[in-house]
């Protein structure tokens, strides 16, 4: 490591500067594990068991309050966020106004602030006004989502089904058909593996937003601002274009090597934590993109993605990460292209708060530093005197 930084506000020295923060420990959380195990634990749990057993509302309501619910508690949890799936009217009105052809992760980050001006006590950030605020966001986000989607299409709003969970009433608000019971599955899976990460891009910047003691409204909208970019959430939405334009499994290889040719990312692969196996969540969702494609008979995007996996890892030994796979998942569904990185939204809003919520418990304004590159002593000149 070259000469550290020295802080000269303390008598501290710091560590050296690491391009994109890569490597350094920017918090202490204990929301999610991503140990060199192989696993990924949400408050000590292991994503296998809780892809295999559990519903987006049991993780959300161990991300959020640290322990899985008991029957009483996700019975009430559940039936609350069923309840609270409406808009303020105002809010729906303005949605309603905004161009037909904006993309849903505009229209989400426009909604979330709106929903923060009609909650009128938006500015508390206790804990319990975090916890409150949170279990709206996490059933309000996905009607703002379908609410949005239909009116640009011209088609007729579908109120929420209080009687499903949130992954299914998710699809319903969007289709106006309740899932079969396998995509209701797959899809409720899709969302738990989505629902938290560590300290990603968007949570980090969540947390520095935070820190500065703004209201969770202000922190969200941080947050969906940064998931859109195509090298963190928007990628599985790049990752379906990109099995669009290969068609077939043939091209896979071909397209590939072009690709890497022109030194382009593939989007869906690499990750700058998992980097020597693949992401644990990929291996998952990649057992259900081809029981999905088996079941519909369509396994085109799943054989196409395996080629280009095989390639990806002998060209530049790089692995998928959980977006390449939820994107067959998405595509064999037939839900809309555009709204893929929305869904990661609706589901990382639990992890995004209780980051939220726990950086604000034990809060130290988050403000690192950075190295002078630029020139030192030049000289003022007036006007007339410069070239
Ligand atoms: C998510 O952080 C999280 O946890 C995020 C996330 C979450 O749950 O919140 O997991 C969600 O964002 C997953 C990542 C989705 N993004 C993509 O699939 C976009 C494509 N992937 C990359 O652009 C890239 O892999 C990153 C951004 C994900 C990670 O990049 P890093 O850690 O900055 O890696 P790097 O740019 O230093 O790359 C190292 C090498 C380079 O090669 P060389 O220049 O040294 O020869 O690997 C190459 C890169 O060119 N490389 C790729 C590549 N990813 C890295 N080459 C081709 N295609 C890729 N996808």
């Amino acid at each position: 490591m070259e000469d550290a930084l020295v802080d000269k506000s303390v008598d501290k020295e710091f560590p050296v500067f690491s391009p994109g923060l890569e490597g350094v420990i920017a918090a202490t959380s204990s929301i999610c594990d991503l140990s060199d195990t192989g696993d990924i634990l949400y408050r000590g749990y292991s994503i296998q068991d809780l892809a295999k057993n559990a519903t987006y509302e049991e993780v959300a309501y161990l991300l959020l309050l640290g322990k899985l619910p008991n029957r009483k508690e996700l019975k009430k949890f559940t039936s609350e966020l069923a309840r609270k799936r409406a808009l303020p009217d105002g809010v729906a009105s303005i949605i309603h106004k905004l161009p037909k052809n904006s993309h849903p992760m505009d229209v989400l980050r426009t909604g979330v602030s709106l929903l923060g001006l009609y909650d009128g006590k938006h500015q508390e950030t206790s804990k319990e006004a975090n916890l409150e605020r949170a279990k709206n966001l996490i059933a309000q986000v996905p009607v703002l989502l379908t609410d949005f989607y239909r009116y640009a299409r011209v088609l007729k709003s579908i109120g929420a089904d209080k009687t499903l969970n949130n992954a299914e009433n998710l699809l319903y608000m969007l289709t106006g058909k309740h899932p079969n019971d396998l995509s209701a599955k797959v899809f409720n899976v899709s969302m738990i593996l989505y629902a938290e990460h560590e300290l990603n891009a968007s949570t980090f910047s969540a947390r520095v937003t935070a820190s500065t003691l703004t209201d969770i409204y202000s922190t969200i909208t941080s947050a969906i601002g940064t998931l859109r970019g195509p090298l963190h959430g928007g990628a599985n939405e790049a990752v379906a274009k990109m099995l669009l334009e290969i068609g077939d499994v043939s091209k896979a290889e071909a397209w590939v090597r072009a690709a890497l040719s022109r030194k382009q990312r593939v989007m869906g692969f690499g990750h700058r934590i998992h980097r020597t196996a693949e992401d644990p969540r990929s291996a998952i969702i990649k057992r259900y993109a081809r029981e999905l494609g088996e079941n519909t008979g369509k396994t085109k995007w799943y054989d196409i993605c395996t080629a280009i996996e095989d390639e990806m890892h002998k060209q530049k030994n790089l692995y998928p990460n959980l977006d390449l796979y939820t994107a067959v998942v998405y595509l064999l569904m037939g839900i809309p292209i555009e709204l893929y990185t929305p869904i990661f939204v609706c589901s990382r809003l639990a992890g995004w708060s209780a980051h939220v919520i726990e950086q604000q418990e034990n809060n130290r304004l988050i403000r690192p530093r950075s190295i002078y590159t630029g020139p030192k002593n030049l000289q003022y000149l007036q006007l007339d005197e410069r070239s």
